[in-house]
């Protein structure tokens, strides 16, 4: 297949175009060429800014676009209604996010998404939810029953810029004691990128259409048990020093942010959903998982060659790097572990 990709070279982009590249499709990426200028062997790059110009589309056909770098309802706009004669499919990369309440467990694609943003509400951070599920529309709204949106849950894996996993992945490899929330039972959904990029490839070849939720894994995961086999799967060098969450909510410590992938729900009752939806029916089309081990390993694969940082400065999209620095986790274990 001819495909169009509006990103491609980030994270899950990328593991989209190496997937299709290994495929047999013809790529073609459509971004700034800034996350990674080095070239993709084998794929097209058009250079352009999705929110200023889209010209250097015009005129061109692909059997499908993949969408994975729209974020504002304008662009997803400008993109979904040139490519609607240019494509047959177009696939737009929406999150779970964009159901944005989460105060049960068990949400699937018939809950409603978040309400509209504001006008011309531009502010990624504060209104992600809100702009992802008008992005939605925009996307059936220029391709009425030729859209397909996938909305991931937490994306892990090699090349994730976001820390978050990562940050356990890396924090366990380096061993000692390790400052963890006491949470055990609390539920985690992730699904590593390669998969997710895989089974949209899949979709994409079936010409399918529809919402899906994309998350996992199958058999449902805890966080206690989460980083009791990311510690094995990194070597075990690690000793945990768990703390009653609400200790850790005296201390500051942000959960999510500080520690990743722990939502405290005692206090955050309405995030009670947030890594508990239902993917079932991504399931039933094919969805599968590999064992948490394997992302781990290549996850601590990836992070032993990886540049410096793989953010930019001028990156308004990414939040922060999530995680502890090591001596504020020093500072805690001592007053809150010793
Ligand atoms: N990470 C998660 O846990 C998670 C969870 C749920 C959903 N999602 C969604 O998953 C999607 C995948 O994100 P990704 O970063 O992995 O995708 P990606 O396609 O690998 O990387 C983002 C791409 O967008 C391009 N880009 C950014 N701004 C652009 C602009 N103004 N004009 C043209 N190109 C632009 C970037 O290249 P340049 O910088 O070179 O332009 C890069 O190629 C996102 O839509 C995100 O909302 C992520």
């Amino acid at each position: 297949m001819r495909l169009l990709v509006l990103g491609g070279t980030r994270f899950l982009g990328r593991h989209i175009v190496d997937a299709g590249r290994a495929r047999g499709h013809t790529l073609t990426l459509f971004n700034r060429g800034r996350s990674d200028p080095a070239p993709v062997p084998g794929v097209e790059q058009i250079h352009g800014d999705r929110e200023r110009d889209l010209s250097l589309l015009a005129g061109r056909q692909w059997d499908a676009a993949i969408d994975t770098s729209g974020y504002l309802p304008r662009a997803v706009r400008a993109a979904a209604e040139l490519l609607a004669g240019a494509v047959d499919r177009y696939t737009f990369v929406s999150s779970i996010s964009a159901y944005g309440t989460f105060s049960r467990p068990g949400l699937d694609e018939s809950a409603p998404t978040a309400p509209p943003p504001p006008p011309d509400a531009d502010d990624v951070t504060r209104y992600y939810a809100e702009l992802k599920a008008a992005c939605e529309r925009e996307a059936e709204r220029a391709l009425p029953g030729r859209a397909l949106v996938v909305r991931p849950g937490l994306i892990v894996g090699p090349r994730d810029p976001t820390e978050r996993f990562t940050y356990w992945v890396r924090r366990l490899a380096e061993g000692g004691r390790v400052l963890a929330p006491r949470a055990p039972d609390q539920p985690v959904q992730l699904i590593d990128s390669r998969d997710l990029a895989g089974w949209m490839l899949d979709l994409v070849e079936a010409h399918a259409t529809g919402v899906f939720n994309a998350t996992g894994p199958a058999a449902p995961l805890t966080f206690g048990p989460m980083l009791e086999r990311i510690r094995s799967a990194t070597g075990g060098r690690a000793e945990f020093a768990w703390v009653d969450e609400d200790r850790l909510v005296e201390a500051g410590v942000q959960p999510w942010d500080e520690l990743p992938l722990w939502l405290d729900l005692p206090r955050h009752e309405d995030f009670r959903g947030f890594l508990a939806v239902d993917a079932g029916r991504a399931r039933g089309a094919g969805l599968s998982f590999r064992p948490l081990e394997e992302t781990v390993a290549d996850t601590l694969a990836w992070l032993g060659q990886r540049a410096d940082s793989p953010r930019r400065a001028d990156d308004v999209v990414l939040p922060p790097p999530a995680g502890l620095t090591r001596e504020r986790e020093g500072e805690l274990l001592e007053r809150l572990a010793a």
